[in-house]
C-alpha cells in the first residue's frame, strides 16, 4: 500500500513534466502508390522537399558583389534570400499609392536582432524582460511571390489598409502556394564556410545560418517545419528532434532531464554528438534538384527539428514544435501553429496581442532554476475561442449566441500585425467599426 502511494507520488512529479513534451509520432511507412497528401502523412518528406525547393542556388543574375572599405565580397545567396523581405514587404513610410513591387534584381541581405522586428522594440511586450535579447545573431523573414502578392493586393502592408480589409468581415486565407522562410545566422569565420550555409551582408560581415523555418499553404492552417545547423548547442532540447524521412535515426531524445530537479546543468545546452545518417530518400531529393560540390556540402549540415500540422494530438494533448535559436528563450512551451494562431489585429489595424509572456502559469518543465529566470512562457494547445470573440451566454440563448469580435486573425502570419506601419496620408480610410 505504501509502495503504491510512493509510486502514485513519483508519478504526480512526473506526469506534468511528461504532459509537456510533444509524443514521438511513429512513421508512416510512404504508400505504394501516390500519396493523396504528402503533407498531411508524410510531413517529414515535405518538410525536406521545401528545404531542397527554397535552399536552391539563386541564378548568377540574383547574386551581387559587395565593396565594404575596400573589399570586395560576392553573394552566395539561395533562391529564397533573394524572395522581399519583412522591410521590402513592410516599408516604413508606406506610401498607399506606390505599393512595393517584386524585386527584379538582387535586394541587400538586412539582418534584425532577433525578437526584435526592423524598427520596434519589444521592451515592453517583454515586460522589462531584456535579459533575452542579447544574442548577437541576426534574423530575417522572407516570403515567395505568392504570399508577397497576396499581402500587397489585399493592402495588408501598412495599417490603414489591414483596418481596411478588417472592416470588410471576411477571413485572411492566403493562396496554397505561399511560402515564408525566416532565418537566424550567427557570424562565423572564412575557415568555418564549407560547414554553413553562408552569406555576406553589405558590410561584408561574413554569416552562417544556424536555424531556418520554413511554412507553407500547402495546408488549410499552413505547413510548419524547422531545421537547425547540426551542432547548435541543444539542438534536440526538451522536445527532441523527430525526421521521418532525411536522417536516421527517426528521433533523438532530448538530454533533458526529469522534472525532479536532479538535473545536472550540463544536461542541457550541449551539442548533439548522435551519429545521423543520411536517407536514399533525402540524397536523391538533393541530387534531383541539382544540389552537388560545396553547395551541397553547405547544406549537407543542416537536420530537420520536426514538423507540425496540428495544434493538438487526436487526444488534445498540444503539440510542442520551436528551435533551440529562433524559440531559444521559449522553447520549452513553443507551438508554431497556436503562437501564429495569434497573429491578429484590432478593428484599427494594429496588433491585437503580445506574443510573449502572456500565460505565465503555465506548467514549465525547466532544466535548472536559473533557466527558470529567463524563460518564456507562450500558448500551446488549441487557440482559444474567447481571444478572438466575446459570446453572449450560451444558456440563454442557445442557438444563436451574439458573437462580438475582439481581434481579426490574420491568417497565421505575425509580420502583418507586427511589422505594417501606418501610412502618413492615407487614400483609404481608417474603419472605427469591427
Ligand atoms: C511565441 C510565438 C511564436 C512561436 C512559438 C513561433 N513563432 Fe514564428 N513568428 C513569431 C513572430 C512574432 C513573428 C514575426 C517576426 C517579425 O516579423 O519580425 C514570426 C515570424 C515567423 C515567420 C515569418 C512569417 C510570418 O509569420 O510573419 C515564419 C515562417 C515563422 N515565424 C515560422 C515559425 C515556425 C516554423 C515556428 C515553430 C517551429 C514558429 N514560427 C514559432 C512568433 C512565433
Amino acid at each position: 500500500m505504501r509502495r503504491a502511494q510512493a509510486l502514485f507520488m513519483v508519478l504526480l512529479l512526473i506526469l506534468p513534466a511528461a504532459a509537456q513534451q510533444s509524443p514521438q509520432v511513429p512513421c508512416n511507412a510512404p504508400p505504394a502508390g501516390v500519396d493523396p497528401s504528402v503533407p498531411m502523412n508524410q510531413p517529414d518528406r515535405y518538410a525536406w522537399e521545401l528545404f531542397v525547393q527554397v535552399n536552391q542556388k539563386a541564378p548568377a543574375s540574383f547574386q551581387h558583389s559587395i565593396t565594404y572599405q575596400g573589399k570586395t565580397f560576392m553573394t552566395n545567396s539561395a533562391v529564397w534570400e533573394t524572395w522581399p523581405d519583412d522591410p521590402w514587404t513592410f516599408p516604413t513610410n508606406p506610401d498607399p499609392s506606390d505599393p512595393p513591387k517584386w524585386p527584379d534584381a538582387p535586394i541587400a541581405k538586412r539582418l534584425h536582432p532577433k525578437g526584435k522586428g526592423n524598427h520596434l522594440t519589444h521592451t515592453a511586450d517583454l515586460a522589462g524582460r531584456n535579459d533575452i535579447i542579447l544574442d548577437t545573431g541576426g534574423e530575417e523573414i522572407h516570403r515567395n511571390r505568392a504570399t508577397f502578392d497576396y499581402v500587397i493586393q489585399n493592402n495588408l502592408w501598412y495599417t490603414q489598409g489591414i483596418a481596411a480589409f478588417v472592416a470588410k468581415g471576411l477571413p485572411a486565407n492566403f493562396p496554397t502556394d505561399s511560402i515564408e522562410v525566416k532565418g537566424n545566422w550567427n557570424k562565423i569565420k572564412e575557415s568555418d564556410k564549407s560547414k554553413y550555409h553562408w552569406n555576406y551582408d553589405e558590410q561584408g560581415n561574413l554569416w552562417g545560418l544556424v536555424a531556418m523555418h520554413i511554412t507553407s499553404k500547402a495546408l488549410p492552417n499552413w505547413f510548419w517545419a524547422t531545421f537547425e545547423w547540426v551542432d547548435n548547442p541543444g539542438r534536440c532540447d526538451y522536445i527532441g528532434c523527430s525526421d521521418c524521412f532525411g536522417y536516421q535515426p527517426s528521433f533523438v531524445p532530448s538530454h533533458t532531464c526529469p522534472a525532479s530537479g536532479n538535473c545536472p546543468a550540463n544536461l542541457v545546452g550541449q551539442i548533439y554528438k548522435e551519429p545521423t545518417t543520411i536517407t536514399p530518400g533525402l540524397d536523391s531529393l538533393f541530387a534531383k534538384a541539382g544540389y552537388s560540390g560545396a553547395w551541397l556540402g553547405e547544406y549537407r549540415h543542416y537536420r530537420l527539428k520536426g514538423s507540425m500540422t496540428n495544434f493538438t494530438t487526436s487526444t488534445g494533448q498540444p503539440i510542442l514544435l520551436g528551435n533551440s535559436v529562433t524559440e531559444s528563450s521559449f522553447l520549452q512551451t513553443a507551438s508554431c501553429m497556436t503562437c501564429h494562431a495569434r497573429a491578429a489585429v484590432k478593428a484599427d489595424g494594429t496588433n491585437a496581442f503580445p506574443f510573449f509572456g502572456e500565460a505565465p502559469t503555465l506548467p514549465l518543465q525547466m532544466a535548472t532554476p536559473a533557466q527558470f529566470q529567463t524563460q518564456q512562457t507562450t500558448y500551446h494547445g488549441a487557440p482559444d475561442p474567447n481571444w478572438f470573440n466575446s459570446y453572449s451566454d450560451f444558456s440563454k440563448n442557445e442557438f444563436q449566441p451574439t458573437v462580438t469580435p475582439i481581434a481579426t486573425q490574420l491568417d497565421f502570419v505575425w509580420a502583418i500585425p507586427f511589422q505594417a506601419h501606418a501610412a502618413k496620408t492615407s487614400t483609404t480610410k481608417p474603419s472605427s467599426k469591427p
